[in-house]
This record gives C-alpha cells, sequence and structure tokens, in this order.
C-alpha cells in the first residue's frame, strides 16, 4: 500500500525516522516516498498494459515540481489544467507533447502559452472553447489538437463536489451534443478535433461507472465514424481509489479489468488511450506531520490543538473527508493494525483534532478515537494526505505554507521550503498607482 510503516512504536517514511524528518524541517510538513509514488505508477501502467495508455499524472493533486520529475523520469506525461500548471509541467522538463490541458475556464493568454509550449492536445469543454482555440490557433499560424470532453452522465456516486460526469455539472457537453460538435467543428483546419475526454469523478470506489462511461463512449466513437470522424485517442480521465482506510480501494487491476474489454478493440483500431491519474498514485505517497501545540476540555469535549489545520489540509473540513491520524511516537503497545476509524487499541478517547485557525469548521478530525495520553509537543501523521493536500492548502490567516520533504530509502531532500513571513506579503510590499489617464473617453 505504501511505504509508512511503525516500527517498534515509531513511524518511519521507508528507511527513516518521521520524527527524524520533522525534527529537522520543523511542522507543518508534508513528507512524500518516493518508492511509494513510483511504485503506484508502475502498478498502474502494469494494470492498463494491454491498452498501453499514455498515463498523464493529474498535476493538481499534488504539484510540487519535484514530485513531477519523479513521475516523468518514470515515463509520465501530465494532465494540466492553467497557465501555472503548463510551466510547472515546462519546469519540471517533463515532455509537453505529452502533457493534456484541461478545465473549463481556459484564458486567451493560458491558451496562447499552451500554444506556445506545444502542448500536446487541449481537452475542450463547450462550443465558445473550440472556437476560441482555434482563433488563437490561427492567429498563431498553428496546428493544435483537440479532444472534447463529453459528459456521458454517468453517477460516480461520491462526494457532490467532485462528481464531474453527471449532466448538471459545468463539465464537457452533453453526448447529445457530440456530433453535432464534431459536425459544426471537426473540419476546422488548425484545431484539429480528433479525440474524445472524460472525467467522470473522484474518488471513484466501484468500477461499474467506469463500465457505463465506456460503454457510452465506444458507441460515440461508432456513431462519430458514421458521421465521417475518425477518433485517434480516448482520455478516461482520473479518479481511481486511495487508501483512506487499509485496504479501501479496490486494486488498480480491478480498474483494468473492467476498462479493458471495452477499450481494447478501440486500442486494436489504433486509437490511443490516455489516463489522468492523481489520487491513486499520490495520496497514499504523503503523510502531514503537525505538531500538538496545546490540549484542552471544554465540557464534555476534549481537544487536541494542531500548529495547522484547514489551511494545511482543507479536505475534512471541505469535504468531511477521513484522514487516518495517529501520533508519530506513539510506542510498541499502542501501534494500530490498520488504519480505520476505530483501531480498538487500549487507552483511547474521542478527540476533536483542530487547527490554529479562527474558525470552529477548522479541524482535520472530530471525535476521533485516539490516545488518551496525547499531549503538548507531540507530533501527529496525517496519513494518505499526498493529494489534494498542499495543492489545496492556504495561507489563510496568513500562515506560511507547510515545508515538503520527499524520501528516497535512507535520503530526505527538502524540496519545498517553509515560506517565510515575508514572503507572505511580498507582492504588497510596494503598491503603485494604477494610471487610468484615457481609460474612457
Ligand atoms: N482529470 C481531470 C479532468 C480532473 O478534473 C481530475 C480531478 C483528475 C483527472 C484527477 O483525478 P484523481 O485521479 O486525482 O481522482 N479536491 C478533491 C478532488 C478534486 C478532483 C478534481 N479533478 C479532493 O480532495 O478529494
Amino acid at each position: 500500500m505504501d511505504s509508512f510503516s511503525y516500527r517498534d512504536g515509531e513511524l518511519f517514511v521507508e528507511n527513516l525516522r518521521v520524527a527524524d524528518v520533522a525534527a529537522k524541517v520543523q511542522t507543518p510538513c508534508y513528507v512524500y516516498s518516493r518508492a511509494t509514488l513510483e511504485d503506484h505508477y508502475d502498478r498502474l501502467t502494469a494494470a492498463f498494459r494491454p491498452i498501453a495508455p499514455l498515463v498523464c499524472y493529474s498535476v493538481k493533486s499534488s504539484s510540487n515540481i519535484n514530485v513531477l520529475r519523479v513521475l516523468a523520469e518514470r515515463g509520465a506525461g501530465m494532465d494540466v489544467v492553467s497557465g501555472g500548471e503548463v510551466q510547472r509541467a515546462a519546469a519540471a522538463g517533463v515532455d509537453m507533447s505529452r502533457c493534456v490541458y484541461a478545465g473549463v475556464g481556459k484564458s486567451d493568454a493560458e491558451i496562447a502559452g499552451a500554444i506556445d509550449a506545444r502542448i500536446g492536445l487541449f481537452n475542450c469543454e463547450s462550443e465558445e472553447e473550440f472556437e476560441n482555440i482555434a482563433r488563437i490557433a490561427r492567429a498563431q499560424n498553428t496546428t493544435v489538437r483537440v479532444a472534447l470532453r463529453v459528459n456521458p452522465d454517468v453517477d460516480p456516486k461520491t462526494h457532490r463536489y467532485t462528481s464531474t460526469g453527471k449532466k448538471e455539472t459545468k463539465f464537457g457537453v452533453d453526448l447529445e451534443r457530440a456530433r453535432r460538435f464534431f459536425a459544426t467543428y471537426g473540419r476546422d483546419p488548425h484545431a484539429k478535433l480528433e479525440g474524445l475526454h472524460l472525467h467522470i469523478g473522484s474518488p471513484i470506489y466501484t468500477v461499474d461507472p467506469y463500465r457505463e462511461a465506456m460503454t457510452k463512449t465506444a458507441a460515440l466513437v461508432d456513431e462519430l465514424a458514421r458521421d465521417g470522424f475518425t477518433i485517434r485517442s480516448i482520455d478516461l480521465g482520473g479518479g481511481f481509489g486511495a487508501d483512506y482506510e487499509s485496504a479501501q480501494s479496490p486494486p488498480l487491476k480491478e480498474y483494468a479489468d473492467a476498462i479493458i474489454p471495452l477499450a481494447k478493440p478501440l486500442y486494436d483500431k489504433g486509437v490511443r488511450f490516455i489516463l489522468e491519474p492523481g489520487r491513486t498514485i499520490v495520496a497514499n505517497a504523503g503523510i502531514l506531520v503537525v505538531k500538538v501545540l496545546y490540549t484542552k476540555t471544554s465540557g464534555d469535549k476534549r481537544f487536541i490543538i494542531c500548529d495547522a489545520g484547514m489551511n494545511a489540509l482543507l479536505r475534512p473540513s471541505h469535504y468531511g473527508s477521513f484522514h487516518f491520524i495517529w501520533p508519530v511516537s506513539p510506542g510498541a503497545s499502542m501501534t494500530p493494525a490498520r488504519r480505520t476509524l476505530d483501531p480498538k487499541l487500549p487507552n483511547t478517547v474521542p478527540q476533536d483534532v483542530v487547527g490554529p485557525l479562527c474558525e470552529t469548521g477548522d479541524f482535520l478530525a472530530l471525535d476521533r478515537t485516539l490516545p488518551a495520553s496525547i499531549k503538548r509537543g507531540d507530533l501527529l501523521a496525517v496519513f494518505t494526505a499526498g493529494a489534494y493536500g498542499m495543492s489545496m492548502a492556504s495561507n489563510y490567516n496568513s500562515h506560511p505554507l507547510p515545508a515538503e520533504v520527499i524520501v528516497s530509502g535512507s535520503n530526505a531532500q527538502l524540496v519545498r521550503a517553509r515560506e517565510t513571513a515575508t514572503s507572505l506579503f511580498a507582492c504588497e510590499l510596494k503598491p503603485s498607482a494604477i494610471d487610468l489617464a484615457g481609460s474612457r473617453a
């Protein structure tokens, strides 16, 4: 599952004690395991080998350029969704022809920048966006490749904020509109419309939504062929699960076994497949380490107040999501056998794990069964925090962003220095007048 494990009552990341790493870089910090990143990437490519997909790691899930480098060295392309992510992928040295660019709101500058960077494929989400991409490509006297993001109207049975494949979401174009879309734009000389893209939600813990989406997509490919349009690539998006609790997610092979029988006939006819996994690669490859600043009891409630909360990891507060939390040095008798809501160990009590921010919604866990002995100065590990952890962190209440570390074997590398108080407001230091002369007649 991952390379975070307890030995003799101490949490290790690969061959290093998490407590030793945290003592060096201080808290809060994100600690990633390189071996886990690589292992998950390799498992994915092995599971899907019969359709040899281009695996475009979803940059938004964990965007540090050093994380991107680890995966790019393994052969990954990138799924990017903004000009900033295009630049990150470029800074990491990723081959841009192996990158796909999605997102419902690409600005003119972002589109032009991605064309300049020679992006492999635009995943286009609306008629107006297509016209804009084609216009900008024409103005630059160049040609770009475009896939249409279709909305297959499949229920991924996940949180409504991250459910993207149902009709009523803002993403893509309804299946019924896809043929008209190709009829209107399918022969544009500057924006070559030649692929289909879908991403139905995240995380998806059953394989049926993928089966349903792939079946509908294959039918659309046939219809488009009858209309005279050849589909060269199908991007199935991401959404594969991660183990927030031990063994929660189906193995990647199960997803692959559901998808491959439907995809292989198209692959054999020359269709190239793309996947955009984020969470399944990086979630279990990272933990957030926080320090207990204080404990207190209010009424019947016991609080563990940490040096970071929703500013460092928004998921519990924003989606109500579960992250297993346990002390970094619990001692041998308090080592959990599984990551679960209640690891069934003695001397535990329900406690709220909260952050320092001035909001009641600032928590990492509510009513969580944790050792009664947790005290000021202890370190806590928040597991499965690698995906959508640091990438959604904020400076709310003017807290600097956490440091990030990648561990490989017995080596640790600081891959993002902790922000300083002054870097927080560096962009505010030199106010300058805005010259509005001549703005209006
Ligand atoms: N492709 C597209 C077009 C996406 O929108 C996403 C995620 C992915 C791929 C990667 O999905 P993954 O393999 O990581 O599930 N912040 C939320 C998750 C938002 C997902 C957004 N899109 C969370 O913390 O759960």
